[in-house]
């Protein structure tokens, strides 16, 4: 299995789903409505499934979206998603640890940055804000939500105690480092905040899906199924509260 599996994360991505729709009613906001915010072009940095890009294309009916991910099983699921939009929707591969992203769109700016639930994966964010300001007009925006400091600290306790490795994988920034980042990378006007999202997980069955197709996935892809489950069903028997404890980091900046 590789890291993220499209159809699975599809299936369980309510919450980040409903979270992602605030972030393209931001980004909208920030664009200022009008015939000029509906023609924007957007990239989409680490687009998942699609299930926000939808929105953002709903969102903005003359946008043109670039949705970027680098993990092959998502962009398959998300290209299945997002056909109905036909040309105003391109799935690419796009990793926002490499610098080959800065040729996505062909060199042309973008006029918006959206990314829902992505940057956590991340470890050099000094290096990927850099790209993101590169790929942006100036004045452009940069409008993001991922996991911030102390999220889903209780699921990394555990794993911990149960000898499985995450840290090599994610980053959960603070606000006042994102916007010493942000500033680095050239934009203005940043906006960081912290917000708790905590999920009820409705029962055991469902959490193991949960954890599996979502919050575990990339630390578990390299091990068998049968230990992938009985991992997850570890971490849902050992939670206090059948519940996963997000925080979700938000931000809003525009490139200088
Ligand atoms: C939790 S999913 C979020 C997907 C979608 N944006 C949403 O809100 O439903 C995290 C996504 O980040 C992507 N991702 C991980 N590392 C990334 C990177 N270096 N560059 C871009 N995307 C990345 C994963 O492939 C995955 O699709």
């Amino acid at each position: 299995m590789s890291a993220w599996d499209g159809p699975s994360y599809d299936a369980v991505a309510m919450p980040q789903t409903a979270w992602g729709e605030e972030i393209v009613r931001r980004l909208v906001s920030e664009l200022g409505g009008g015939r000029h915010a509906s023609a924007a072009a957007v990239l989409d940095a680490g687009c998942g499934s699609g299930r926000v890009t939808a929105t953002l294309l709903d969102g903005l009916p003359d946008a043109t979206v670039v949705a970027g991910d680098p993990a092959e099983s998502m962009r398959q699921q998300a290209r299945v998603r997002l056909a109905p939009y036909g040309e105003r929707v391109r799935v690419v591969d796009l990793d926002l640890e490499d610098d080959a992203m800065l040729g996505v769109n062909g060199g042309r700016p973008f006029d918006a940055v959206l990314s829902t639930g992505a940057f956590h994966w991340v470890r050099d964010h000094r290096a990927m804000y850099r790209r993101l300001a590169a790929v942006l007009r100036p004045g452009g925006a940069l409008v993001a939500q991922c996991g911030g400091a102390g999220s889903v600290a209780e699921v990394r306790e555990i794993l911990d105690h149960l000898g499985v490795e995450w840290a090599h994988l994610n980053h959960y920034p603070s606000p006042d480092e994102t916007a010493g980042w942000l500033r680095a990378a050239g934009f203005r006007d940043a906006w960081v905040w912290l917000t708790p999202e905590p999920v009820e997980l409705g029962g055991r069955e469902a959490a193991v899906e949960y954890l599996l197709a979502g919050v575990l996935a990339p630390y578990l892809a390299a091990r068998r199924a049968a230990e992938q489950r009985e991992i997850a069903e570890a971490v849902a028997d050992r939670l206090a509260e059948p519940r996963i404890d997000f925080v979700r980091l938000n931000v809003l900046a525009r490139r200088t």
